[in-house]
C-alpha cells in the first residue's frame, strides 16, 4: 500500500486552517519568519513552499534573504530583532548555512519558544527525555503518518538509516517513544544487510539515490523513505521503490510521501507557538 502524504497533509491543513481562523476572530494571526542565506537552490524551493503554504492557511510570513557572506553577528542580530517581534511566532533558519557561520551558535540565538524547527539544545533535551514541547517537522511528519495508517509500532523492530540532526537522530527517538526497538545505522555500520533485514520499519534518510534496495528489506516491512535527490530523471528517495515496493506492506512515495509532511508540520508548530505566546502569556 502506497502512503498518501499529500492525502494526509491536506486533512491536517484544514485542521490548521480552522484554528488559524479561530484565532484571527480574536485578532491573532500566526507569523513566521524564515531566513535564508545564500542562494542555495534546493534551499529557495524549500522555502518558497515555505512561504505559499503559509498564505494559503492565512497565516503571516516574512522572509530574509541574505547575501552568502553575510557574517555571523549580523545574521545574529537579525535573529535577536525578530525575537522581539510581537507578530512572529515563528523563527526558521533555513540549513546548512555558510562555512563561515557558527551553525550551533545561530540555533542557540533563536528564541526556544519560537524555535519551530526543534533545533535549539533546550527542545532537542524536552524530546530527548520526553517532556511536552515542539516537535522536529520531518520526523513529527512520520509520526502522522504511521498513525494516519495505523501503523502499530509498539515492540516493532525500527531501523533507522542516517544519523543527522534534522532526521535520523529525532526520528530514532520518537520511534522509541512509541516503544519500537530502534536500531540506528549510518556510513560506519558492519553487517547492515543483516540489520535492515530484520526491520519490521525501515526509515531511510541519507540522501543516497536508490539505496535501498529489495534485497535488503523483509517482506511485509514498512519503508518510510525521506530522501529527496536531483538525479538527470528527476527527483528520486532513497530507495529503490518499484523493487522494494513488491515487497512491502506501506512504503512512502517520493514525491508525495513524507514531503508534503514536513512542510504541514512547520505550520503546526507556527501555530502552537502563537497559541502558546498569546495565551501562556497573559
Ligand atoms: N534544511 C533541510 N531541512 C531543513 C529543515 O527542516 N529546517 C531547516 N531550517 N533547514 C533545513
Amino acid at each position: 500500500m502506497i502512503i498518501d502524504g499529500k492525502l494526509v497533509s491536506e486533512k491536517i491543513r484544514t485542521e490548521i486552517s480552522k484554528r488559524v481562523q479561530k484565532l484571527q476572530s480574536q485578532n491573532i494571526v500566526p507569523g513566521l519568519a524564515v531566513i535564508i542565506v545564500g542562494d542555495n537552490p534546493a534551499s529557495q524551493s524549500y522555502v518558497r513552499s515555505k512561504q505559499r503554504t503559509c498564505e494559503k492557511l492565512g497565516m503571516y510570513s516574512e522572509q530574509y534573504d541574505l547575501d552568502a557572506d553575510v557574517s555571523e553577528s549580523e545574521l545574529l542580530t537579525l535573529i535577536e530583532k525578530l525575537n522581539n517581534t510581537e507578530k512572529l511566532h515563528g523563527i526558521l533558519v533555513q540549513l546548512p548555512l555558510p562555512k563561515h557561520i557558527d551553525e550551533s551558535r545561530v540555533i542557540e540565538a533563536i528564541d526556544p519558544r519560537k524555535d519551530v524547527d526543534c533545533f535549539h539544545p533546550l527542545n532537542v533535551g524536552k524530546l530527548t527525555t520526553g517532556v511536552e514541547g515542539f516537535k522536529p517537522c520531518t520526523p513529527a511528519g512520520i509520526i502522522e503518518l504511521l498513525a494516519y495508517y495505523e501503523i502499530e509500532l509498539e515492540g516493532k523492530e525500527a531501523v533507522v538509516l542516517g544519523r543527522s540532526n534534522i532526521v535520523g537522530k529525532p526520528i530514532a527517538l520518537m520511534l522509541l517513544e512509541k516503544n519500537a526497538t530502534v536500531t540506528i545505522c549510518h556510513s560506519r555500520t558492519k553487517n547492515l544487510e543483516t540489520i535492515l533485514k530484520r526491520a519490521d520499519i525501515i526509515v531511510a534518510a541519507i540522501g543516497k539515490p536508490h539505496f535501498l534496495k529489495a534485497d535488503m528489506v523483509k517482506e511485509g516491512a514498512v519503508i518510510i523513505d525521506v530522501g529527496i535527490n536531483r538525479i538527470e530523471t528527476g527527483l528520486v528517495g532513497d530507495v529503490a521503490f518499484e523493487p522494494v515496493q513488491q515487497k512491502t506492506s506501506y512504503i512512502t512515495p517520493v514525491p508525495g510521501g513524507v514531503g508534503p509532511m514536513t512542510i504541514t508540520m512547520l505550520m503546526k508548530n507556527t501555530l502552537e507557538a502563537c497559541e502558546k505566546i498569546a495565551f501562556d502569556a497573559k
